[in-house]
């Protein structure tokens, strides 16, 4: 947990996320959020990204809650098929189905009084959206094959990773279901918005799994990895360093041990590319080396295909009218194939 100006406030969210790092702007912010979710009793809806710390915001509002002492149930709706999901959510009654020879209760019912976190809630199809929302609104349910309503006192937290607001109009996503879910909104910002948890997250994880005593890193290695978009955010994190100190035996990490990290672009192939380049000890002139590289490889792209602009678009992940707009821009309109003038220089 980061410093805040309240000296009696920091105290207090270091004690009661403890197990969360965090120091950005951003993330106090929602350490402060998750405290006053916590004190009230209310439904909860948990959106960003994958890997950015929904299910432990889930539980760490549960651990604060003066539910605490009851169960924690997760249910991850999008990794079960809609039948069993309903049969684990409700439970069923003997006889509710073929081979439904005893009653099971669902898990409604084992989360007592306690908090249930459904994780993944976009996944849920309509007909289950519409049984939620009924256990929502009347706190009631049936169990499958049962003609007597069962009631819930459970806690509701939800998550998902999709933006369900964009799933409404598309028909996806009840709305009704959305603002009953969505009383209390928390959203946890990707790693990439909040650079400044980079280093401290990588203390944590190298702590966590870096033996005794814990590995260090080289700065440039963590100025890489701070300026790498995490695009799986801590759960990518945790587990690149979980790897790191099992595949290396030296005490520092440094910049040569992280690979795939070396640049932060989409593919391996063009990562590969980018290690050719060394920066000249007088450096150099950024826009113009970008504007020169564009342009040798349009020309080499237009060779390669032999003048068929389609074709060399293709290669450059280029569209049509994008390629030859900058053809036009880097004077290679007028280009005729094999004869590839380079008016700018070499
Ligand atoms: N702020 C944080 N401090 C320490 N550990 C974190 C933090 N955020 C996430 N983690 C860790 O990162 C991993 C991923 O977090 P979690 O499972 O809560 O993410 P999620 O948002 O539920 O991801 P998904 O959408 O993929 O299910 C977990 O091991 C969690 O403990
Ligand atoms: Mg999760």
């Amino acid at each position: 947990m980061g410093q805040t100006n309240n000296q009696s406030e920091s105290n207090s969210l270091r004690d009661a996320l403890d197990s969360m790092i965090g120091q950005s702007e951003a993330m106090r912010r929602v350490f402060d959020l998750t405290l006053r979710i916590a004190a009230s009793d209310s439904t909860v809806l948990i959106t960003g990204e994958s890997g950015t710390g929904k299910e432990l915001i889930a539980r760490t509002i549960h651990d604060r809650s003066k539910r605490a002492r009851q169960p924690f149930v997760a249910v991850n709706c999008g990794a079960i098929p809609e039948d069993l999901l309903e049969n684990e959510l409700f439970g069923h009654v003997r006889g509710a189905f073929t081979g439904a020879q005893q009653s099971r209760s669902g898990r409604f019912m084992t989360a007592k009084e306690g908090t249930i976190f459904l994780d993944e809630i976009g996944e849920i199809t309509p007909r289950l959206q519409a049984k939620l929302l009924r256990v929502l609104q009347e706190r009631e349910f049936n169990p499958l094959g049962s003609d007597v309503a069962t009631r819930t006192n459970a806690r509701f937290v939800a998550a998902t990773n999709r933006d369900l607001r964009e799933a409404i109009p598309a028909g996806l996503f009840r709305e009704d279901l959305y603002y009953r879910l969505a009383i209390l909104a928390l959203e946890l910002p990707p790693l990439r918005a909040r650079r400044d948890d980079i280093p401290p997250l990588i203390q944590h994880f190298l702590k966590r799994y870096g033996g005794n005593p814990p590995r260090t890193i080289e700065e440039a290695a963590m100025t890489r990895l701070q300026a790498y978009d995490w695009p799986g955010n801590v759960r990518e994190m945790e587990n690149l360093i979980e790897r790191l100190v099992t595949l290396t035996d030296h005490r520092e990490i440094r910049v040569q041990d992280l690979p795939e990290l070396s640049s932060y672009l989409r593919s391996p192939r063009e990562a590969a590319l980018l290690r050719e380049f060394i920066l000249p000890s007088d450096g150099i002139d950024i826009d113009q080396c970008i504007r020169r590289f564009q342009r040798e490889m349009m020309v080499q792209a237009l060779e390669r295909a032999n003048g068929n602009k389609t074709a060399a678009a293709n290669l450059l992940g280029l569209n049509r009218t994008t390629f030859i707009e900058r053809m036009r821009r880097h004077g290679l309109g007028s280009l005729i194939p094999r004869r590839l003038a380079t008016p700018n220089g070499p």
